[in-house]
């Protein structure tokens, strides 16, 4: 992931110094960290940051399955366990963003069939979908990479590098924000020139 942002920011930078971020990072360019897209929905899909959606119907309502929903009851789409459904996923625990890849034999279900393609629906979808689905997919094609060339990130616990712990899970439901601390130092920018 580093290496493939240090050879796109190598591809934009023709002027000796400083950085010309606005030449860098400009709409067009940021569309070809394709596997940075990968990255991020795997992210998103092994640790939803919206566990699970809310609802409550308004009409009394038979469901594809035969399931009677009357009018007032609460109905939660777990997210999370969608997401990490072990016959949709290889593997569900472990981060590889070439599930993504329509190249890569991961693309497919363990079964070899292909995916549903409900099997990851971060932003939810349908009338319901996220209203800042695109903003949050674009803003972070802007934001990773910048802070990514600009800075390292390292687990403060080495414990979680050696996966001796688990990295606890952050989304919106939690009561309490668990503390994971990273050490950051500053990345050399001359070897972008
Ligand atoms: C990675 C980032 C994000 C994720 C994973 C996410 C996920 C979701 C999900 C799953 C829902 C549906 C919840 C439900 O119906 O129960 C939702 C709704 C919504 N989201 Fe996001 N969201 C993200 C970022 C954002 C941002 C950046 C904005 C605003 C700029 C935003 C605004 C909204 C709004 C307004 C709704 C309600 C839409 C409606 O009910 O019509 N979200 N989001």
């Amino acid at each position: 992931m580093k290496e493939l942002i240090d050879t796109h920011l190598k591809n934009y930078i023709n002027d000796p110094k400083p950085i010309d971020t606005e030449k860098v990072y400009t709409y067009e360019s940021v569309e070809s960290l394709k596997y940075f897209v990968h990255c991020f929905y795997e992210s998103l899909r092994i640790e939803p940051p919206t566990v699970a959606s809310g609802g409550i119907y308004t009409q009394d309502e038979t469901l594809p399955c035969g399931l009677k929903v009357k009018k007032g009851d609460f109905m939660a789409i777990n997210i999370q366990s969608i997401q990490n459904d072990r016959n949709e996923w290889f593997s569900p625990e472990k981060f590889i963003p070439e599930r993504f890849d329509t190249n890569s034999p991961y693309y497919k279900r363990p079964d070899g069939k292909k995916r549903n393609p409900l099997s990851c629906n971060p932003f939810f979808g349908g009338k319901r979908i996220c209203l800042g689905k695109t903003f949050a997919e674009t803003v972070a094609k802007f934001v990773v990479p910048a802070l990514l060339s600009r800075f390292n990130f390292e687990f403060v616990d080495q414990d979680y590098i050696t996966g001796a712990k688990e990295k606890p899970k952050v989304n919106l439901g939690m009561d309490e924000d668990p503390v994971v601390l990273l050490k950051l130092t500053r990345v050399n920018l001359k070897k972008y020139l």
